[in-house]
C-alpha cells in the first residue's frame, strides 16, 4: 500500500446538535434518506471533540469527559469501517478521541448527532491537510452522515434540509446544505427550550425505529407526505407565515410517533409528561397569541420552539408549568444557529 504522508496528527472542533422541522425517518440503503428533511440547528447544544491520529493501525480509544468509554466504540470501529473508501489514509492508523457534551449526558438529548458531526469535522479536516486543500465541509457532512444520518445537518446552517428535493437546487441524499437564505425575518432569533420529560436510553433505538418502517403499511404515504411538507415549509419559510409553520411542525412530530405507535411491533416513546406539555404548548398559544410550537424527535422530551424576544415572558409564565412534567423539574434553552468551530 502507497504509504501517505500525514502532516497533522490532531484536530479538534465543536459540533451543535440540531432539531428535524421536518423529519427523516426511514432509509432506502445504507444512510442514504427515504424523504428529505429540515433542521434548526441548535448552536448552545454542542460536543467538543479532540482527535489524535495514532501509529497504531485500527486501534481506537474514547475517552468521555476524561474517562474511558469502550462502550462507544464499536459504533466508532463501525463508522470507520463506512468512511473507509472516503478517507483511504484512516486504515493505516488508530484514533484517540476525547469527547465532552456540554448538555448533561444523561439528559435523553441525543448527543449522536454533534458527537458524529465534531468526529467528522476532525476527519475532515485531517483530510484536508493530507490533500492540502481548504477544509470541504461537504465532506464533513457527508462523513458525519455516515455515522449518524441527521448529523450531517449540524455541520451548516441556521438551519440545513438534507435529502435530494427538487424544490431545493443543490440538495443531495449525500450531505446537507445550508438553507439559512430562506429564513424570513420572522424566523430569526429563534430559541428552543427542551423540556427534558425522560432521561437516560430510549427503550427502542433510533436505529431499530429506521429498521421497522421496512415492512410499514405507511411508510410509502409518510415518505410522500414529508416530501411535500418540505415544499410547503420552504414557501412557509420565505413568507414568514408563523401560525402555518406551527401547524406543519407539530403535524410533522405527531406524524413521526404515529408512525412508531403503528409499527410492527409498535411501540411509543410519548410519556404522560409529553402529552401534558403538547397540551398545554397548543393552549398558550391560543390565548397569549405569542408563537410557540412544539416538536419531538424519537423520544419523550418536547422541544419547543419560539421567537427568542419571549424568552423571560415565557421564562414567567408558560415555562413552569411545563416544567412540572419534567423530570427532576429541568428544561435547557438554547439558541438557533450556526455552532461549527475549530477549537484549535
Ligand atoms: O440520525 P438518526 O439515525 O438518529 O435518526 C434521527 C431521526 C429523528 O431524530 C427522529 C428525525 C430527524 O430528522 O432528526
Amino acid at each position: 500500500m502507497e504509504m501517505i504522508k500525514i502532516p497533522k496528527r490532531e484536530a479538534a472542533w465543536r459540533c451543535p446538535s440540531n432539531i428535524a422541522l421536518v423529519k427523516y425517518w426511514g432509509k432506502k440503503g445504507p444512510q442514504i434518506p427515504a424523504n428529505a428533511s429540515l433542521s434548526f440547528t441548535l448552536a448552545d447544544l454542542y460536543t467538543e471533540t479532540k482527535l489524535l491520529l495514532t501509529d497504531q493501525a485500527n486501534v481506537i480509544e474514547v475517552f468521555l469527559d476524561g474517562v474511558h468509554r469502550p462502550d462507544f466504540e464499536p459504533k466508532i470501529y463501525d463508522f470507520c469501517r463506512r468512511i473507509a473508501d472516503l478517507l483511504p489514509w484512516l486504515g493505516s492508523h488508530g484514533l484517540k478521541i476525547e469527547t465532552h457534551n456540554n448538555f448533561p449526558h444523561s439528559s435523553g438529548i441525543a448527543s449522536s448527532a454533534s458527537g458524529l458531526g465534531a468526529l467528522a469535522l476532525c476527519l475532515a479536516e485531517l483530510d484536508a491537510c493530507i490533500k492540502e486543500t481548504p477544509m470541504d465541509f461537504m465532506l464533513a457532512s457527508n462523513l458525519a452522515r455516515l455515522g449518524s444520518g441527521s448529523a450531517c445537518r449540524s455541520i451548516s446552517g441556521a438551519a440545513a434540509m438534507w435529502g435530494e428535493h427538487p424544490d431545493y437546487p443543490g440538495s443531495s441524499d449525500y450531505y446537507a446544505i445550508s438553507v439559512d437564505h430562506l429564513l424570513h425575518e420572522q424566523f430569526q432569533g429563534w430559541m428552543d427550550a427542551v423540556m427534558l420529560v425522560e432521561t437516560g436510553s430510549k427503550s427502542v433505538s433510533s436505529t431499530q425505529g429506521h429498521a421497522l418502517l421496512q415492512e410499514h403499511p405507511y411508510a410509502q404515504s409518510r415518505f410522500q407526505e414529508a416530501n411535500r411538507n418540505m415544499s410547503r415549509l420552504k414557501q412557509i419559510l420565505l413568507e414568514g407565515n408563523i401560525w402555518a409553520f406551527a401547524e406543519l411542525v407539530e403535524s410533522e412530530a405527531l406524524q413521526l410517533h404515529a408512525m412508531m405507535m403503528c409499527s410492527t411491533p409498535s411501540y411509543m416513546l410519548m410519556q404522560p409528561g409529553t402529552l401534558s406539555i403538547i397540551r398545554k404548548v397548543r393552549e398558550f398559544r391560543e390565548q397569549s397569541g405569542i408563537p410557540v410550537v412544539f416538536t419531538l424527535d424519537a423520544g419523550a422530551n418536547v422541544h419547543v420552539l419560539f421567537p427568542g424576544q419571549h424568552r423571560s415572558y415565557l421564562g414567567e409564565t408558560l415555562f413552569p408549568n411545563l416544567e412540572k412534567a419534567c423530570e427532576g423539574g429541568k428544561y435547557i434553552c438554547s439558541s438557533i444557529g450556526a455552532g461549527v468551530k475549530t477549537l484549535t
